[in-house]
């Protein structure tokens, strides 16, 4: 298969660079699209045979949801049973916006490899020109989880999808980098209190602001069971093992001097004022004290680094409050918890 690139630009309101993915999803095939977080890997929601594919496409174990993308705030009462006050309210604050709403799902309408049978429909409305046109167009729900082999970082260019999937899918749309740069917060809608199953470009914070205490995902990891079935899988993994390190001068230089030491190549992912560490290469991520800068650059890094010899990466850790939260739970799921102590 051959894979097209369709550059389409923001805000641009050119129909006829869409016409042919809107129909290429109609005739259940997939398209990779650009939303604010992160590239999504769309199929028809409603349609079985094409959500497949996404998991085929992507590697994805099958009991693993994917979210449903809308183009409108009314079709959340198409496809959820009940919306409870909490929710709309949310929706009022967010949507647009990088939060996935889990709700009880209707029977019936999105097909069930896309909620693995779990009862409950993860929805969201992204805010980008490029996925709400697609949708507009289309006039029907996409099932989108991220345009990544399973495992590999998240795409937030349309290059990091064509590296991942190059030859596995018909199109492309490409609208330039994605702003925030880490997937929706995904809030569980269905308990009382909610639940927030992934942190993400929604802060807990902004949240408890609107509805009041939720609880949060510390509590889901202890669990057993993890709530938000993603969590639980290897993800984010460039090819060279990551660890953690804390943001001190000292304790960097040192971890790179053990580690060239033992003829290792070394790559550092930190902020810009930590720039002067003599690693082999350093990915700045912007200011320290701005998480939401390393969100929007913590993918690309990862994934850069796949483009060096480095042996070992040290990714420097970030505050953990505000968008810190979600950059900080993706760091530890890419360095599998390992933090690097001299
Ligand atoms: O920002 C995003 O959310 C991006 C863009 C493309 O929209 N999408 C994304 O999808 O990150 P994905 O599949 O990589 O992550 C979806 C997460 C997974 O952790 C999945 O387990 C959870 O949402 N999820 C989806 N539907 C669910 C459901 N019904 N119940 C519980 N968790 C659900
Ligand atoms: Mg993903």
């Amino acid at each position: 298969m051959n894979t097209q690139t369709v550059k389409v630009d923001k805000g641009v309101d050119n129909d006829n660079s869409y016409q042919q993915t809107v129909d290429c999803l109609r005739n259940g095939g997939l398209v990779a699209f650009p939303t604010e977080t992160v590239y999504g890997l769309g199929a028809l929601a409603t349609d079985p045979d094409a959500t497949k594919k996404i998991f085929e496409v992507k590697g994805r174990p099958s009991d693993n949801p994917l979210i449903v993308h809308i183009g409108t705030k009314e079709e959340v009462s198409t496809y959820a049973a009940e919306i409870p006050d909490s929710a709309l309210r949310l929706m009022d604050a967010f949507w647009p916006g990088p939060l996935t709403l889990i709700f009880n799902e209707k029977p019936g309408l999105i097909a069930e490899n896309v909620t693995v049978g779990r009862g409950t429909v993860g929805l969201r409305m992204p805010d980008h020109p490029v996925a709400l046109q697609l949708l507009r167009l289309l006039g029907a729900p996409l099932a989108a989880p991220s345009a990544n082999r399973s495992g590999k970082p998240s795409p937030t260019k349309a290059s990091h999808v064509a590296r991942d999937l190059d030859g596995r899918i018909p199109f492309i749309l490409d609208g330039g980098a994605t702003g925030v740069g880490v997937e929706s917060t995904v809030i569980d809608m269905t308990t009382t209190p909610p639940e927030i199953l992934r942190p993400g470009g929604v802060t807990v914070e902004m949240i408890e602001a609107v509805i009041g205490p939720v609880r949060s995902e510390s509590h889901a990891e202890e669990a057993d069971a993890p709530r938000a079935p993603g969590m639980k899988y290897m993800h984010y993994s460039p090819d060279a093992p990551v660890w953690l390190i804390e943001p001190d001068q000292n304790q960097i230089e040192q971890a790179i001097r053990a580690l060239t030491d033992k003829g290792l190549k070394v790559a550092v992912i930190g902020p810009d004022e930590l720039e002067s560490n003599k690693p082999s290469w350093y990915f700045a991520t912007g200011a320290y004290a701005d998480p939401s800068q390393l969100a929007a650059h913590l993918y690309d890094a990862l994934r850069n680094c796949d483009e060096t010899e480095a042996d070992v990466i040290l990714a420097v850790e970030s505050p953990s409050e505000g968008m810190g939260a979600a950059v900080m739970n993706r760091l530890k799921k890419a360095a599998d918890g390992k933090r690097f102590l001299v």
